[in-house]
């Protein structure tokens, strides 16, 4: 497939996803990223600000299996899952496959399930399969977990330990719109909005996850990126810096935003654009600093200003 066939259907998953949703277009940019580069991913808002409006019409942009799992406190791992359920008939057990089954996977309000649930959700995305009854069932690809979960402590959450987390290989924070996006909602949506339509299937996707890998990454900004890494892990405030699946996480997510704005190579643009949505989730920050207000956010774009690209005239 071509660069130019390929931005063209970047574009038009673009114009589908907006006719529901309004919003940065960086925002389907780092979703499409994600996608390519196999990670998950997690958005975080307040109620209202169209969590589920975006994720819904970024799978509907997709030929692909769609399932959303809307968590609550009694959700038993079995239920996303599946189970065996005796038939009578037969007089055997069949699988009843649960929504996990999917090659999009919606888990929306994730922190309102109770810990098992999550860790059964967990299991199917780090390795891509799924326990039922002691037996293991792999996932088919493209498999892509997207989180939804609401910042204000309310009662009946359960946050994510900071170990669940680094599973995400990205993490977004969903605020207001600007005045003149909020604005063209409330002229687009006057009526019922359409519905996004399909733009590419599951070969297309898979193809394009093949692809990235030839995205070429220099040394300079291989040390670059290893640089990022090691501030957080030198930081007075920070009890626990990014992990070296964070480290892999900002590569392949850096190469993957290289691949969706139609280059063969990464440029540090790249690496900066995604330092804070791949890092700032990953890192455990001192009490005391965390009590002061310092976020895991202020920390990456310090260090974005501080380390440069250094340029290596003799390399060893
Ligand atoms: N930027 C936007 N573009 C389009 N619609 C929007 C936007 N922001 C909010 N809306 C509209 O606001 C409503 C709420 O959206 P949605 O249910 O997706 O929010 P949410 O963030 O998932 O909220 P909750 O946390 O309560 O689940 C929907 O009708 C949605 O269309
Ligand atoms: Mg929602």
């Amino acid at each position: 497939m071509s660069t130019p066939e390929r931005m063209r259907q970047f574009k038009e998953i673009n114009t589908e996803i907006s006719k529901a949703y309004l919003g940065r277009t960086t925002l389907v940019e780092y979703m499409l990223a994600s996608l390519i580069a196999q990670g998950h991913l997690l958005l975080e808002g307040v109620p209202g600000v169209a969590k589920t409006t975006l994720v819904k019409a970024f799978a509907a942009s997709l030929n692909i299996h769609f399932q959303r799992i809307q968590f609550t406190p009694d959700l038993l791992p079995a239920d996303i899952t599946g189970s065996y359920l005796f038939n009578m008939r037969d007089q055997a057990f069949d699988l009843r496959k649960g929504p996990l089954f999917a090659n999009i996977v919606l888990a929306d309000e994730i922190n309102r399930a109770p810990a098992k649930t999550q860790s059964a959700m967990l299991e199917a995305m780090a390795e891509q399969q799924v326990t039922i009854e002691g037996e293991r069932h792999p996932l088919p690809p493209p498999f892509m977990v997207l989180a939804t979960q609401n910042p204000i402590e309310q009662e009946g959450v359960y946050p994510l330990p900071e170990a669940q987390l680094d599973r995400f290989l990205m993490k977004f924070q969903l605020g207001f719109p600007p005045r003149d996006i909020e604005r063209a909602m409330l002229r687009t949506y006057r009526k019922t909005p359409e519905s996004p339509a399909p733009v590419v299937d599951i070969q297309t996707i898979l193809r394009w996850q093949h692809d990235v890998e030839s995205v070429h990454v220099s040394e300079e900004l291989e040390e670059y990126l290893l640089d990022l890494v090691a501030y957080t892990r030198n930081h007075r405030s920070i009890l626990l810096g990014v992990s070296p699946r964070g480290t892999l996480g900002l590569l392949r997510a850096a190469r993957a935003l290289a691949f969706v704005r139609g280059r063969d190579y990464v440029v540090p643009d790249d690496i900066r654009a995604m330092a804070v949505p791949v890092m700032a989730h990953r890192l455990i920050i001192q009490p005391e600093a965390e009590m002061e207000g310092l976020r895991g956010e202020q920390i990456i774009q310090e260090a974005l200003q501080r380390i440069v690209v250094l340029r290596r005239e003799n390399p060893a």
